[in-house]
């Protein structure tokens, strides 16, 4: 469970202050499918980011099961991240000169996995993804959705329970922004992966249990609170 209380995050360029969430309370149990909406310069990637690891909050607190993320070293979020998050972003972030395989494989290289057994769990989450044929290919020789499809096999590699996703389907068309939300829904049903995903498409949206809308750095809306099926 993800338990968001009371979240301000400022941030500070030189004397302008930036209010990017202004007082954020948000709970997600394990499994959820949620999405999160809203305009852009809302707060939803600053948020996602808190949800992570990748940012701590200003003040207010951001605790998965229990471990409060928002009070740990640089090490031990580090840590987090590695073991138990996945992120996903639109612009893919592959290393273009590295093959499928080995952008898969670079999250265990990290943490100090041998090389038979990268090469094995890229093969595998690669074969997920549905780009068995694919595994010797760079980025370039590759279309967006199957590069995206690439950036999820990466992020699943180290057995995440949570997988973030900033604008997943930004960069896609619509036959492939479908193939992924597909993928990330079966991820969800079949592995019990919690998915928090942005978005600003209405469409995209509507593959989650549960929609959150942001505005102004807060929570306006959560469909969770309406009585919807989650
Ligand atoms: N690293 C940063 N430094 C300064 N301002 C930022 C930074 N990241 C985001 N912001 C600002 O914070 C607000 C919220 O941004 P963001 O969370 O990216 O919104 P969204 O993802 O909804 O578009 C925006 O006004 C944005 O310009
Ligand atoms: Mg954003």
């Amino acid at each position: 469970m993800l338990q968001v209380s009371g979240v301000v995050r400022t941030y500070r360029l030189g004397r302008t202050e930036v209010h990017a969430l202004q007082g954020v309370d948000l709970r997600i149990e394990d499994g959820e499918f949620v999405a999160i909406m809203g305009p852009s310069g809302s707060g939803k990637s600053t948020l996602l980011h808190l949800l992570g690891g990748l940012d701590v909050p200003d003040a207010g607190h951001v605790a998965y099961q229990g471990l409060e993320v928002s009070r740990l070293s640089r090490n031990a979020l580090a840590e987090f991240r590695g073991r138990k998050v996945g992120f996903v972003f639109q612009t893919f972030n592959l290393i273009p000169t590295l093959t499928a395989l080995h952008n898969v494989e670079l999250p265990l290289a990290y943490q100090g996995v041998s090389r038979r057994v990268r090469h094995a769990r890229a093969r595998d989450r690669l074969g997920q993804v549905g780009l068995a044929e694919r595994v010797h290919h760079r980025p370039a020789e590759l279309s967006g959705g199957e590069q995206q499809r690439v950036a999820i096999a990466r992020a699943l590699v180290t057995d995440p329970e949570l997988l973030l996703c900033d604008e997943p389907t930004g960069n896609l068309d619509s036959a492939s922004s479908a193939q992924i939300m597909e993928l990330l829904r079966t991820l969800n049903h079949e592995r019990g992966i919690t998915v928090v995903l942005v978005t600003h498409e209405p469409e995209i949206a509507s593959f989650a249990g549960r929609r959150i809308h942001m505005r102004d750095g807060r929570i306006v809306s959560d469909s969770a609170g309406e009585g919807e099926s989650r």
